[in-house]
């Protein structure tokens, strides 16, 4: 351990980060150890960048930014439907497609105490919501005849919960051994001085490193390989925050092989010019997405002939990717977004501090940003009310008051 010791200190030394090893001799062995390994596995060149940028506006070139073609599923043909029907259904029925949900968010803006896909939604079965993704799989398992395997991207911060809810549930009644959970990366979280945090154990502050990190994760746990080897050649990743999420469409997946098209998406209809959500486009030629928070007004309320809005497709967070496209997009490095939160740390007198306003930065890739590596994505437009009930908020837009309304609307048409 001293040899590593004296590698840290000139680590810190270089970088200014002294202050990382103040609480060093509190700690006992383990935790010496771990924090010492933790601080040589941090980037410092790359967290002195993601500072750096902290300080400059975001930058978007609006020129490259054009509108997304997309395929809207109502004004389909029934020949059409059919088309995609059979050629998205012959992969699924044949074992092809799997299925990763990504769970390992913070949920910061419900405050649920738990990951977020343990949250009752306050349905009369009182069932949470990785139970209702779980009922979507039981349900293809029945209309299919096979078992898709799941797989559920938790963080750090939440695996065990995740896993000991699982066990708690039996699993929802899903075979065990076709769910499968894998822990996404971490980066540190900084100060408004670019220090380096320090949680309330003397540890670093790591935070998970955004959704973004599901191609890197997928393969680093040899998720990717494991796919290949069980002849999985469809994936189809979501979030964990749409009850209505359909994680098994043939459509979207016939819509892509009958295209040619390695990777497709869900879109739906934004609900004004305003609402808070990233929107597909192309951006320099290649598929991508335009946050809200990087859209002109004038982009913002374009419409066409038809008076649709021109950006008007929001990104769902429900993909489909062929295993040839994960190959090609995990090698990529994406781009970090800095993030200002809320954060509980400990500082320098070894005194907890706590905030009601954003104190530190942490730091995310977007799975979206991945997008640019592909030639093309088919974009399914579906209806809001069909496919999709975020739970975002503790109250008001997307929050479990909304999403049950939607959740239970839906079941009491479709059922
Ligand atoms: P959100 O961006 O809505 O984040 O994630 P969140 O953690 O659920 O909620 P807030 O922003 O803290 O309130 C969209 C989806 O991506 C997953 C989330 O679990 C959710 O399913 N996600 C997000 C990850 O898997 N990892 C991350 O690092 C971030």
């Amino acid at each position: 351990m001293e040899e590593k010791l004296i590698k840290v200190k000139e680590l810190l030394k270089k970088y200014h980060q002294e202050h990382l090893l103040t609480f060093f001799d509190d700690l006992n062995s383990e935790n010496k150890e771990l924090l010492l390994n933790q601080i040589l596995n941090i980037d410092f060149e790359l967290m002195n960048q993601l500072y750096e940028n902290t300080k400059k506006p975001v930058e978007i070139d609006i020129d490259s930014i054009e509108p997304m073609p997309y395929v809207d599923k109502s004004k389909l043909s029934k020949e059409e439907l059919d088309l995609y029907y059979k050629k998205g259904v012959e992969p699924i029925k044949s074992g092809k497609l799997a299925v990763v949900t990504m769970a390992g968010g913070q949920g910061t803006r419900l405050g649920h105490n738990g990951p977020k896909g343990t949250y009752d939604l306050g349905l009369p079965s009182h069932k949470s919501i990785f139970e209702l993704l779980c009922d979507t799989l039981i349900s293809a398992r029945n209309t299919y005849g096979v078992v898709i395997p799941w797989y559920i991207m938790t963080s750090n911060e939440n695996n065990s919960d995740t896993i000991d809810f699982f066990e708690k549930h039996n699993y929802f009644n899903y075979p065990k051994e076709a769910v499968h959970f894998f822990k996404q990366g971490e980066l540190p979280m900084i100060s408004t001085d670019g220090k380096i945090l320090l949680n309330e154990n003397g540890l670093v502050k790591l935070a998970a490193n955004g959704h973004g990190g599901i191609f890197e994760s997928m393969f680093k746990n040899n998720v990717l390989d494991e796919l290949k080897s069980e002849g999985i050649e469809w994936v189809f990743i979501c979030g964990v925050d749409n009850v209505l999420v359909k994680m098994v469409d043939p459509l979207l997946m016939g819509l892509c092989i009958n295209n040619n098209i390695l990777a497709g998406g869900k879109s739906t209809v934004k609900t004004g010019p305003n609402e808070r959500v990233g929107v597909f486009c192309k951006k320099n030629g290649k598929p991508g997405i335009v946050e809200y928070t990087e859209i002109s007004e004038e982009m913002a309320n374009l419409r066409d002939e038809n008076g649709e809005l021109v950006f008007g497709d929001l990104h769902m967070v429900c993909n489909v990717f062929n295993i040839k496209a994960l190959e090609k997009i995990y090698k990529n490095k994406l781009p970090y977004h800095s993030a200002f939160k809320k954060a509980n740390y400990m500082d320098e007198n070894k005194q907890i501090v706590t905030s009601d306003v954003p104190n530190a930065y942490k730091f995310e890739a977007f799975i979206f940003d991945a997008f640019t590596a592909l030639d093309d994505m088919a974009i399914l437009r579906v209806k809001r009310e069909d496919e999709f009930a975020p739970v975002k908020n503790a109250t008001g837009v997307d929050s479990p008051e909304t999403a049950r309304k939607l959740y239970t609307d839906y079941w009491s048409n479709n059922s």
